[in-house]
């Protein structure tokens, strides 16, 4: 290898740094929004009593082969998975089938009758990258595990939508289905493929591999073609049991008591083959289309047994993703909290000066107060230069003078009022305070 190559990060990945940057023609927000989003959401997940899980990025690879399910797109062709000895490891595609790995792990049924569990993190997919679909990519996602009662699922989607709401997205568009039991698959898959049968030459390489291999999917397409093919298609809420279509009906009341609109899409499946009876999406019309669903889940009270559990646990859920959610909100109105500017900049003019800053910044942060102070003793106009672009909302001159003095001037940048103040932690903290209290519209860049 050549000492001059230079490296990008990989394709379908990206860096976020502390501004917005681009990354093949999206914008990706600064670390100061997402930071912001993460607290949002995790004061959204307080207030419905979820608590954090974090689970390792590494899984093994049959825990998400087994969970999400062989013949799912995920599995068959999206995995970043290696060997190492004799142990087969997964890139995390998703953090369901983790999750309640973790849970059966560590008997968390023994410590909570329901365990209500949130997460944040990053999930590796080896798709085609495009705008707002990445190799790794970010998911928040929520998980009820031990309630088969609908109003969990009611209280998921409802939490979804609210932790949307919390950030400013209102426009959004929730698609519901029921897929039923597991008695209501085999004889609708059957009847889905006797009917799709004739139409084989017709279908795209994609569906028509899917006709053998997992022909729900195929209600998924996004072809025109398909789509006519499918409106004459059996209806899967024909083969759903009573029960299952008594659980829709409640789950619908307890959203319309809500106020939570919805749309009832007969075609919904969902790309994991874990879900049983509920299946839902949230979709937005700021993001492009194939690529316009936001969030997703449903119930999934198989995926225990499927994972090496003796009983089933009942379980709903849903994951949303990140970086969709911030190309939604830059298409919208919502603001984004941008980085927080200094309270004071401490312009530093010589080597005493170095010295003494460098201990008083240390007192002032340890007092809560936010201070930058130059590290590379440039010129004092260079030094003002930077303290406007932070839009420090102060400023103070440090050279020997003032040492010598023990008096400084304090410059307020919002309004170039300067005061007199004494060198010391106590006295700059108490003139960088009586300041706060103005507004400094640069402040909130
Ligand atoms: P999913 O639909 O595969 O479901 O992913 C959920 C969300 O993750 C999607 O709606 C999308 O916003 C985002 N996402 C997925 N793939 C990518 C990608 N390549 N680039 C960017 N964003 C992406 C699940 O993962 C299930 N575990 C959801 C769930 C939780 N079901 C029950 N509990």
């Amino acid at each position: 290898m050549s000492r001059t190559e230079s490296f990008r990060s990989i394709k379908g990945t990206f860096d976020i740094l502390p501004e917005p940057s681009s990354s093949d023609g999206t914008v990706i927000a600064g670390s100061a929004a997402w930071r912001f989003v993460e607290q949002t959401i995790a004061e959204t997940m307080d207030r419905y009593g979820i608590r954090e899980i974090r689970t390792p990025i590494l899984e093994p690879t049959a825990l998400i082969a087994r969970g999400v399910g062989e013949s799912t797109d995920i599995v068959t062709k999206e995995m970043f998975a290696f060997e190492r000895g004799d142990t087969q490891y997964v890139l995390r595609p998703e953090v369901t089938a983790p999750v309640m790995r973790a849970y059966l792990q560590h008997s968390l049924d023994q410590q909570r009758s329901v365990q209500k569990l949130y997460y944040i993190g990053p999930c590796f997919r080896a798709e085609r990258p495009q705008k707002g679909r990445y190799r790794q990519f970010h998911q928040f996602g929520v998980e009820y595990i031990g309630s088969d009662g609908v109003a969990a699922d009611a209280e998921v989607i409802v939490l979804m939508i609210d932790t949307y709401r919390a950030l400013g997205l209102t426009d959004c568009r929730l698609r519901l289905n029921t897929l039923g039991d597991e008695s209501a698959r085999p004889a609708f898959r059957d009847a889905l493929v006797d009917f799709l049968r004739p139409h084989a030459p017709k279908l795209s390489e994609t569906s028509a591999r899917r006709l053998t291999e997992n022909p729900l999917r195929i209600l998924d397409t996004k072809n025109a073609d398909e789509r006519a093919i499918l409106e004459d298609a059996p209806r899967l809420i024909d083969f759903v049991s009573g029960a299952s279509r008594d659980r829709f009906e409640r789950l619908k009341d307890l959203l319309g008591a809500q106020g939570v609109t919805f749309v009832e899409d007969p075609f919904l499946v969902r790309g994991l083959d874990y879900y049983t009876e509920t299946a839902f999406e949230l979709e937005s019309d700021l993001l492009d289309g194939a690529q316009n669903s936001l969030a997703g889940g449903g119930r999934y009270d198989l995926l225990a047994l499927e994972i090496g559990s003796k009983t089933a646990v009942p379980a709903v859920g849903f994951a949303a993703g990140m970086e969709r959610l911030f190309l939604a909100l830059q298409g919208s109105a919502s603001a984004l909290q941008r980085d927080a500017a200094p309270d004071l900049y401490i312009v530093v003019l010589g080597e005493e000066a170095e010295r003494w800053a460098s201990v008083t910044s240390r007192v002032l942060r340890q007092a809560g107060v936010r201070v930058e102070a130059d590290l590379s003793a440039r010129s004092a106009k260079a030094q003002m230069r930077e303290a406007n672009r932070l839009s420090a909302r102060q400023v103070v001159v440090v050279g020997e003078n003032e040492l010598r003095s023990g008096v400084a001037r304090l410059r307020d940048m919002a309004n170039a009022e300067e005061t007199d103040v004494r060198l010391d932690a106590e006295a700059l903290k108490a003139g960088v305070a009586s300041s706060l209290f103005v507004v400094n519209p640069e402040a909130t860049r």
